[in-house]
């Protein structure tokens, strides 16, 4: 298996059906943790923590929340769309090996955070670059992730005890893997494309395109 950076950004899935449940060696999830926490930071403020959730108890009080938010989501769907997304499995929370929640604390740092007095968003964007760094570095362990966001972050605050003023930002199903498959479910199941790379790069200035709002 090659580990070069563009081979692995080409082989990261988001994974939700193909975990496998085995346990991931803690050599393994170190290195996973530790390539996470390398990520930028606004004014260094590292504002992320991860919450390990093993525990078979947790993870299905969190996925029967996750299955509620889902029916949610699939009610406010017109007739066809909501064909398309039935078929689409959205989590793998107590298949997967174990649960990866990110939080998001934008206290750290205290009140002069180099970078964000006019982007208060550069603390939370700096959160979601640990999130990648650790899915990359998961596809280059061979392991599988899938982010789920169908919650209530107040719902998993208190499930895991994490104060008020600390956001849950994902919870990641982290794990090991039968495969990655190639192209991404939500294509696979006629939900969604990608959008052509051209379409994304504009000149100079802005120029309008038919994807815009696609
Ligand atoms: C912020 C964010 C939230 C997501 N939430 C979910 C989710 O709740 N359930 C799910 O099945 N996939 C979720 N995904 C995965 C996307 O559906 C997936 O990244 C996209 O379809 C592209 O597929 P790929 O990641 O396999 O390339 C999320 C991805 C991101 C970045």
């Amino acid at each position: 298996m090659s580990t070069s950076l563009y081979d692995v950004i080409e082989r990261r899935r988001d994974v939700r059906a193909e975990f496998t449940g085995s346990p991931v060696p803690d050599a393994v999830l170190h290195r996973v943790l530790e390539a996470a926490h390398r990520a930028p930071s606004v004014g260094m403020t590292q504002p992320w923590d991860f919450v390990l959730v093993r525990d078979p108890g947790l993870r299905r009080r969190f996925r029967d929340h996750v299955a509620t938010e889902r029916d949610t989501f699939a009610a406010s769907l017109p007739p066809e769309r909501r064909t398309a997304f039935d078929r689409i499995k959205v989590e793998g929370i107590c298949e997967s090996s174990l649960g990866v929640v990110v939080t998001h604390s934008q206290a750290r740092g205290g009140t002069h955070v180099l970078g964000r007095h006019a982007i208060a968003d550069a603390g939370l964007y700096s959160t979601v670059l640990a999130i990648q760094n650790l899915w990359l570095a998961a596809t280059a362990e061979g392991l599988g992730l899938g982010w789920v966001s169908f919650y209530r972050e107040d719902f998993l605050r208190s499930l895991l005890g994490i104060p008020a003023d600390v956001r849950p930002v994902a919870w990641l199903c982290l794990g090991t893997v039968s495969h990655l498959e190639t192209v991404p479910d939500l294509e696979r199941h006629g939900w969604r494309s990608r959008r052509p790379l051209a379409d994304a790069i504009h000149e100079d200035t802005w120029q309008a395109r038919e994807t815009d709002h696609a």
